[in-house]
Order: C-alpha cells, then structure tokens, then sequence
C-alpha cells in the first residue's frame, strides 16, 4: 500500500499540575457525581432489550453509576438485518469523525466520571483515555483509505480501555466506510452507550454504527454470523482463539480478523541504568492503572549487581503510593475491575506468599475491588504461566553474562507486546532490541502510553494479528481484501 504520513495533530489534553485546570475539571465533573446513565442498544431499528440491570462502581460498592439494558437476540437480528455501509464521500465521513472527537472533548465531564465511576480509573488515566480516543478519531479520520469497505465490521472491545479501545475500532471501521456492530465490555456499556450517542449526535447514520451491550455470548453471535464480513477484536488471548475458530466455521474464507490480545511483557534493568529512572519506569509500568494495561510491565529482570539497592528503591517507591477511590485527586492505584478479577489476583499472591515469594505488599481499603501493588521474586519469566491483569510485578535476578538467555526466556513465552530496557551501554542498546521480539520496545523509560500515530500500538505471536493500531498500516485491513489502497 502506499502509505503516507497525514497532517495531523494530538489532542491537546490537560495539565493535570496546573491548579486553575483542576479546579475546573472538579466543577465540570461535580454534577454528575451521583448521576445516573441508563443505557441500551442502539440500534437502527427497534429494540426490544432486556430488563435493566445495575452497573457497579468497583470503588464503592454503595454506588452505581446507572442501569444497562443488555441487547436481546432480536436486538441482534435487528442489528444484522438494519447494518448498512457508509456510503457517504470519504470527507464527509471524515468531517463527521473530527466533529465527534471535538464533542468528546466538549463533554470531558462526564466521561472522566464515567471512567471513574463505571472503570474504576482516575484521573491521569481518565484523562489519558480521552485522548487517546479522540487521537484515533482525529488520526483515522485524516489517514483515510481509498479501498472499499469490507462490509459489516464487528468491533469487540474490552473494559480496561472503555472508551479509547472502544473508539478506536470504530474509527478506524467508520472511516473505512464500513457498517460496525459495536458490542462493548459487559462491565463498561454505559461508557460506550455515552460514546456511541455521541458518534450518532455528530452524524454517522444509525444503519452505519449500532451498539449491542452484553456478555460475551453477544460476542459470540455477532462474530459466527455469516452476514459478518470482519472482526476487529481486543481482549484476551483465548477469546481471540474462540472468535479465530467461529469465524473460520461461519464466515467467508479470508474475512479479516484484526486482534489485539494480552502479553507477558517484560523489562531489563542492568547494572549501568540510572537507578532512579529505572525506578520510576518500573512503578508507572507495572502499577499505573492498577495494571490493567495489556501493555503492563509483568516480570522485571534486574541485574545481580545492582539488585539488592535497586529493590530497596522500588519497595520504597511502592510504599508511598496511595490506594483508594479513584474520584480522589491523591489516588494513585485504583481498583481492579471486579470481584472476579480481585479474587483471581489475590488467589495468584496468595500462592506466592505461601511458597514465601512475596517480597512487598500495602494495605488495601476494606471495601471495593482493591489488590495491593505488590512484588513477587521469580526464578524467571518462565514461571508465569499466564497473564496476571493486575497491579503484580515478578521479579528475578540475572547475571551478565546470562544476558541473551533472559532475552530468549522472554521470546520463548510466545508474547510479544511491549518491552523495556534501562541501559547506558548504546551496543546493548542494539543487541537487545534486535534479538528481542514485541510490537513496542521502550528504552530508558516507561513501557505504557503508546501515543497514536508517533508510536503506532500491537504486538506478536500470541499478543495479536497486527497491524498496530494508530499507525499507517491499520485501516487498510477494514477494507475489502482486493482494494487495500492508502489516499494520497
Ligand atoms: P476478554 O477477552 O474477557 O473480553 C474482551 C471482550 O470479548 C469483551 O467484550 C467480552 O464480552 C468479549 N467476549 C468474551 N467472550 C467472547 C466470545 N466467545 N466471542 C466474542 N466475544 C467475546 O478480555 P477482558 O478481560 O475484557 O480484557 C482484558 C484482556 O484484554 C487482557 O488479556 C489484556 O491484555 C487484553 N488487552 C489487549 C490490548 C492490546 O491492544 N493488545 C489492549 C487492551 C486489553
Ligand atoms: N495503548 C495502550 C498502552 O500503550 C494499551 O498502554
């Protein structure tokens, strides 16, 4: 394809150490703090949903943000039957695109209560999620495809990125010209039923983006349909196989499926790193958002040497960081999204203080989903035996001279998402991020907070499909698979 590198500009987002813009976040958030959202399916026919159901604030177990009414089969057969490609020209659908990224923007109150109070997340990354998803708005929408589209596009998105993730596939499938089913995570629909009315309110026609809240089974329909001609998908790595084997039994040979899965990223820290750089790194990769990033830093590799002092640090770092309500400005660690995820997480640190791996832990509230950011000694990578989406670092120690076998530990696990390195030796520099595989590799910093469009986002073998979200390559894949042209 030809690619090319479009005008274009990042949300501008707000400065979270500026007090005046504070403030005036707290009072445009203020009003909805006990309000309630009662979402549906929209569709562009009837719905004939099922009764409301409550949704939970994994905070505050005394407060819902509102009800969801989850989609019904004939809200499915609705859907399928009504979906219809936008035919509109290119610019206008682009225009259409930029208008919903300017009223996300416009609207940040409630969607940074939203997050907060449906996702559990705080501010930093409230504000992080809105601009995220109004940069692939903004990004897809000047980066337009000339192909067709590939016809009905199922989006499947998951909860740990309600509206970035969410947004995202639709941009990209919308921008396309492509009629999306957009069927969100069941612990976020109210955010994607906010989003989705605001897609509408700037102009994409109902028949063009539909929204079908519900479980996975809603997933499973929407993606063994043979009305369906691609899937993009983000979510686990086994949910990815299930829909993989559904589409090849129902749908047309060849329908695209773009998937963005887990990962089991690692970092190194050797003996010449800046101890506090690394150190920083470290708590922003493994504990910002409580862990619940695919991109989150799972197993830490530091060398002997410099080992003992740098887990001094980091345990220190570890003590000062505060956990609660993420409505708090002074939150640092949320919680984790449910009580399914907190018992799983906690079962996973339980072992690891049984076998005595547990080298640090903090208080948690007594109430809400909380899971202490907490630190377990490993012989290496090779002891996790899968993705644990939690604020929980492993952390092994590794000779110099063991370099290379650390590097093939971490290719061998079969993920590829992200990576780190914290190093001052520029030839290892080179020698690491050449013989270690995954979509983003990230040296002397942290490893989360891809930016769309300067650090284009996905990774390999088990951690998905490609192509990496927010970069030139994606949006070709939602067009029909004869036609995949850039414009010029
Ligand atoms: P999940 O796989 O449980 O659910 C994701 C979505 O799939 C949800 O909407 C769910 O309802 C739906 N689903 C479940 N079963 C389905 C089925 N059989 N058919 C179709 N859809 C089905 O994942 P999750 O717990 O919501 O999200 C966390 C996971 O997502 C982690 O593994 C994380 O690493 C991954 N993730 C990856 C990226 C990335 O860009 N690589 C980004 C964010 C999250
Ligand atoms: N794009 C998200 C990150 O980089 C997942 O953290």
């Amino acid at each position: 394809a030809d690619l090319f590198q479009p005008e274009r500009r990042n949300s501008r987002g707000f400065d979270l150490a500026h007090a005046p813009t504070l403030s005036a976040i707290e009072q445009a958030r203020a009003p909805f703090a006990t309000q309630q959202w009662h979402g549906a399916p929209l569709l562009a026919g009837p719905a004939a949903p099922e009764d409301p159901q409550p949704i939970h604030n994994p905070a505050r177990p005394e407060d819902s943000p509102g009800t969801i009414a989850w989609a019904s089969a004939a809200d499915i057969e609705t859907a399928l039957s009504s979906a219809r490609i936008w035919d509109a020209p290119p610019k206008q659908r682009a225009e259409v695109l930029n208008r919903a990224a300017d009223l996300y923007e416009a609207h940040f109150g409630e969607i940074f209560t939203l997050v907060a109070r449906e996702a559990g997340k705080g501010l930093p990354d409230a504000v992080a999620e809105l601009r995220e998803a109004v940069d692939f708005l903004r990004y897809y929408a000047a980066t337009l495809p000339t192909g067709t589209p590939a016809g009905t596009f199922t989006c499947i998105s998951p909860w740990n990125f309600p509206l970035a993730i969410f947004t995202g596939q639709i941009a990209a499938a919308l921008a396309t010209g492509n009629a999306v089913l957009a069927k969100p995570a069941e612990q976020t629909p109210l955010i994607a039923h906010f989003a989705t009315s605001l897609l509408h309110q700037a102009g994409v026609p109902r028949s063009a983006l539909q929204l079908l809240p519900g479980a996975g089974a809603v997933g499973a329909t929407l993606t063994s349909d043979p009305r369906v001609d691609g899937v993009a998908f983000t979510g686990s790595t086994d949910t990815a196989r299930l829909i993989r084997s559904a589409m090849a039994d129902n749908l047309a040979p060849g329908a695209p499926l773009i998937a963005e899965t887990g990962g089991l990223n690692a970092m190194i820290v050797d003996s010449t790193a800046l101890p506090e750089q690394a150190v920083q790194a470290i708590v922003e990769s493994a504990f910002q958002s409580a862990g619940q990033r695919c991109s989150a830093l799972r197993c830490l590799y530091v060398q002997q040497d410099v080992a003992d002092d740098l887990l001094v640090m980091l345990k220190g770092a570890m003590a000062a960081l505060t956990l609660g309500d993420p409505w708090s400005l002074s939150t640092d660690l949320g919680p984790v999204i449910d009580a399914e995820a907190q018992t799983g997480i906690t079962a996973h640190i339980e072992r690891a203080r049984a076998e005595g791996r547990l080298l640090k832990e903090l208080p948690v509230p007594s109430d809400g989903c909380f899971v202490s950011p907490t630190l377990i000694e490993v012989n290496g990578i090779a002891d996790l035996d899968r993705e644990i989406f939690g604020p929980v670092l492993h952390v092994a120690r590794f000779k110099s001279r063991d370099l290379d076998r650390v590097i093939d530990a971490i290719n061998a696990t079969g993920y590829g998402l992200t990576f780190g390195l914290q190093t001052r030796i520029d030839d290892r520099v080179q020698h690491v991020t050449e013989r270690l595989h995954a979509g983003n590799i990230y040296v002397n910093r942290n490893q989360i907070g891809a930016i769309v469009g300067s650090q284009p986002f996905g990774g390999e073998g088990l951690s998905g499909t490609g192509p990496k979200a927010g970069g030139p390559h994606y949006m070709p894949r939602f067009c029909a698979p004869d036609r995949q042209h850039s414009a010029q």
